[in-house]
């Protein structure tokens, strides 16, 4: 077939005595036709560089962006409520089981080594734990629980007894640092710090945790 086609094309040529100027408008079809297949090609090649172009900035912008995970106090469970209101010596000793929280934003885990969290009652330090080095995963929230003695010693009496008698509350704060690390694409690692600031009342009536609240 194509070596018939060839034959044609080859006698028409000669018969015609306009052939030549056929063949050169076709080779000027022929080469618009090329022009435009350029210029489609060109357009998608546009196309797909844009595309390209928003698919990377999406991926620079939410993928790789590192944000601060949040740590917080979730919860606590009382295992000894000791509180006396008495004027002449006012002071708690309370064993807490406080559930934790490290909250992951990120599209990579979230590595902490070991560090403590410490509670307040206003400027006193009533209280510090251990915080276990650990992991949570991307996009994912680790719970765990600590243990802490909390104890009036550092708080002057009188202070601590006007508190108890007028509101029934132990107001603290818990502070904590965790100075870890976001792991992106399992090969870029970058240091990312997060500060626990919570408060919370003690209420010693009902020996639960109230008005918790973490910045
Ligand atoms: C403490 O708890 C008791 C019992 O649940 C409640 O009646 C009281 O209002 C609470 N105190 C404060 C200051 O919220």
């Amino acid at each position: 077939m194509a070596e018939n086609g060839e034959q044609k094309v080859y006698a028409s040529a000669t018969i015609n005595p306009y052939g030549r100027a056929d063949e050169e408008v076709a080779s000027v079809a022929q080469s618009e036709e090329r022009r435009k297949k350029r210029m489609r090609r060109f357009a998608y090649i546009a196309a797909f560089a844009v595309f390209q172009t928003a698919v990377i900035l999406v991926f620079a912008l939410v993928v790789m962006k590192v944000r601060a995970p949040k740590f917080s106090v979730r919860s606590a469970t009382f295992e000894n409520f000791d509180v006396s209101t008495l004027d002449t010596s006012p002071s708690f000793y309370i064993f807490m089981n406080a559930e934790l929280s490290v909250k992951n934003p990120n599209f990579g885990s979230y590595k902490y080594p070991i560090s403590t969290i410490e509670f307040f009652y206003q400027d006193y330090k009533v209280g510090a734990a251990v915080v276990l080095g650990g992991k949570a995963n991307l996009k994912s929230t680790k719970k765990f629980i600590v243990s802490v003695l909390l104890g009036s010693g550092n708080v002057p009496g009188d202070v601590l007894g006007n508190e108890l008698r007028q509101h029934g509350l132990i107001p603290l704060t818990s502070r904590a640092t965790l100075k870890g690390k976001v792991t992106l694409m399992l090969i870029f690692k970058k240091n990312k710090y997060t500060n626990m600031d919570c408060t919370m009342n003690l209420n010693i009536t009902s020996r639960q945790l109230q008005d918790l609240r973490c910045n």
